[in-house]
């Protein structure tokens, strides 16, 4: 990308405090029994980090690696798993930790696969929510944010692999 520009969309305290937000509604909902926080590599890492912090019951941690876009900012329409699950997950709480759900390909082909290993219950906590890009439904139980259709970068998020460790969530476009 020439000239690449970037403007804070959500800056981090917005993040964090809404993050506090969430751990808080999954510490009073779930019943007693096992929560893994299953976070979907790379994008998640800070928000699954954060995440599990704000979260006062005991839970495990687990990640699975999905790519549905190649090094561009459209989608290629293809899920590929790139990491599997290496914890059984029969009879437990699953909660799905994602960066973003964009059209809900990826979540979608998720469910599905987890759901052939028997889990208690698999819910979705997706810090960020492109809602008019959705072509497939997704249940989202906790939403950080609702974004426009932007491409966004930083917390996690990337471009070609590049502005994870931004601390603010950007709008990344090409300037003239
Ligand atoms: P979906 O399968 O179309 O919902 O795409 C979800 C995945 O696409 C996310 O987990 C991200 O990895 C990636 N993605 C979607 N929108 C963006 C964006 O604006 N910035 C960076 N990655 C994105
Ligand atoms: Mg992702």
């Amino acid at each position: 990308m020439k000239n690449p520009q970037l403007s804070v969309l959500i800056p981090e305290a917005r993040i964090q405090a809404r993050i506090r937000e969430l751990g808080a509604a999954i510490t009073k909902d779930y019943p007693d029994g096992e929560l893994i926080l299953l976070g979907i590599l790379k994008g998640s890492f800070l928000f699954i980090a954060d995440l599990v912090r704000a979260i006062d019951r005991p839970c495990k941690i687990e990640f699975m690696g999905m790519a549905s876009y190649g090094s561009g900012t459209v989608s290629s329409g293809e899920v590929a798993i790139t990491r599997k699950l290496s914890m059984n997950i029969a009879g437990a709480h699953v909660l799905i930790v994602e960066d973003i759900v964009d059209t809900g390909r990826t979540l979608n082909a998720l469910i599905h696969l987890l759901e052939q290993e028997k889990p208690q219950s698999v819910q979705i906590a997706a810090l960020l929510d492109k809602e008019e890009r959705r072509e497939f439904v997704v249940p989202v139980a906790y939403r950080g944010f609702p974004i426009p259709d932007e491409f966004v970068v930083g917390y996690g998020l990337d471009f070609d692999e590049n502005y994870r460790g931004l601390k603010d969530i950007c709008v990344l476009s090409e300037g003239d």
